[in-house]
């Protein structure tokens, strides 16, 4: 298998993941699926609730439901239609409105926005044509580089459902009764065998890819990267815990917070996670419409990277470099070789781990034993958004595709990576290579952490 030309980094002959299926007729069955899983999601956040909560601003963090709605169908018209099939502007007159970067979040309420059921339409009638581009589009190496192995289709699958989990960060800051509903997440079945944390040898390995077709622009290309041997958590920090940092005054105590950490927790009052309170001796949260306990033993969720950073401080640990993330997610120490995803080069099925909003809430530590890694790191991919230490910069050799504003406009030190995925993103969006980031004081997004320390 190591001997696959096409898993070989050209660069430098360094071994990267298999490919999935790249013979035309997969990649665009691969495609159609992805279309419509993400256009399924869609449909449900955005019916599940009336049109007045659609249209009205749940927070300032967050778009009316109905912008991400026609956004989504705007990029599919951008990409799909006219970058890839060449056609005319169905509604250029809308184009503006729906241009993430003309308007900050917190101004689009007030914009002439489409109405619910214009903008469904709107949706609708791209989503037609697309398919009917996809139908005829080469799929083979000699298409243009955005049409190269349904790459376009891939994108705006995966940018549809970045918008789902957006929603549904909408639907859990929202007021009111729950709208959704999903069966519970597995439960751990060893939890008790499973140490704590295990030794990640030293070394160099493969980061980045450059054979997977669908892969972002910031996850290329593939490049050799050293790290040092570090001890990792088998699983993401629980809230149990987190819950011993909370108590042992974490949150008042200055020295193990980042000096704008400590600003943040000062100036906004902070003492625990997002959605938590106290109440009279025990920790409840809200989550998506309903009010619980603070479950022991599921990880962390809603924590800044400054609240993340000061537990493993206090903890006496640290977060874990994206290196070290993605060496733990995909090193194969038998083989040497950096594969997609901690248990092999094959996609994600609910075995495997926690994704897609089929439960909307992480799994307890210690579930998902089929998607362990070879050293026996669990969760790595789904449940949680894991933080690490390091800021979001381009790998070397690194090019923008096909927008600067999807990554480039976003490198440098003010955003922290997460690497990984959370319960509420879709197969497509994630993979060990995959790369999310936002700014270290963000708490609503589903955002949990592990820790590390040196050997
Ligand atoms: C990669 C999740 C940070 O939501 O801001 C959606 C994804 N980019 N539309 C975001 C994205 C353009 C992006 N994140
Ligand atoms: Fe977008």
């Amino acid at each position: 298998m190591t001997d696959d030309p096409a898993a070989l980094d050209p660069a430098d002959g360094h071994p990267d993941s298999h490919a999935p299926g790249t013979d035309p007729d997969s990649l665009r069955e691969r495609a159609l699926a992805a279309l419509l899983t993400a256009r399924t999601r869609t449909a449900l956040l955005t019916s599940c609730v009336d049109d007045r909560e659609l249209t009205a601003q749940h927070s300032p963090l967050m778009s009316p439901l109905v912008w991400d709605l026609a956004h989504i169908g705007n990029q599919e018209e951008l990409w799909l239609l006219r970058a890839v099939a060449g056609r005319e502007a169905m509604r250029p007159e809308i184009d503006g409105l729906y241009d993430a970067f003309e308007h900050p979040r917190a101004s689009r309420p007030s914009l002439p926005l489409l109405a619910p059921d214009e903008a469904r339409m709107y949706a609708y009638e791209v989503r037609g044509r697309a398919l009917d581009v996809l139908d005829g589009a080469r799929m083979d190496d000699g298409g243009d580089r955005l049409a190269r192995a349904g790459f376009a289709f891939g994108m705006i699958a995966q940018h549809e459902q970045q918008h789902d989990e957006t929603m549904l960060i909408t639907h859990q800051l929202r007021a009111g009764p729950a709208a959704l509903s999903a069966p519970e997440p597995p439960s751990p079945v060893d939890a008790a065998g499973l140490p704590a944390e295990v030794l990640v040898p030293g070394g160099a390995f493969t980061m980045g890819t450059s054979t997977e077709p669908w892969a972002l622009d910031n996850e290329r290309p593939a490049h050799r990267r050293e790290v040092a041997d570090f001890f990792i958590d088998t699983a993401p920090v629980t809230c149990g815990a987190y819950l011993r940092f909370v108590e042992d005054g974490g949150y008042t105590e200055r020295r193990w917070w980042e000096p704008d950490g400590w600003a943040m927790v000062r100036e906004r009052g902070l003492a625990a996670p997002l959605f938590w309170h106290r109440d009279g001796g025990q920790w409840l949260r809200r989550r998506f419409g309903t009010t619980e306990p603070v479950p022991d033993d599921e990880p962390v969720l809603h924590v800044s990277w400054y609240e993340a950073d000061a537990y493993a401080r206090w903890a006496g640990r640290r977060l874990l470099t994206e290196a070290e993330w993605e060496k733990a997610a995909r090193h194969d120490p038998v083989s040497g070789r950096s594969r997609r995803y901690p248990w092999g080069d094959g996609d994600p099925t609910p075995e495997l781990a926690n994704l897609g909003q089929r439960h909307l809430r992480p799994a307890a530590a210690g579930a998902y034993p089929a998607g362990r890694s070879p050293l026996g790191v669990g969760q790595l991919i789904g449940d949680v958004w894991e933080w690490t230490s390091s800021d979001f910069l381009p790998h070397p050799g690194f090019a923008a595709f096909p927008y600067r504003e999807y990554s480039e406009v976003f490198f440098g030190p003010g955003h922290k990576v997460l690497r990984g995925g959370s319960f509420a993103v879709d197969q497509v969006a994630c993979r060990g290579t995959f790369r999310n980031w936002d700014l270290p004081v963000r708490r609503q997004i589903f955002s949990g952490f592990r820790t590390a320390r040196d050997a």
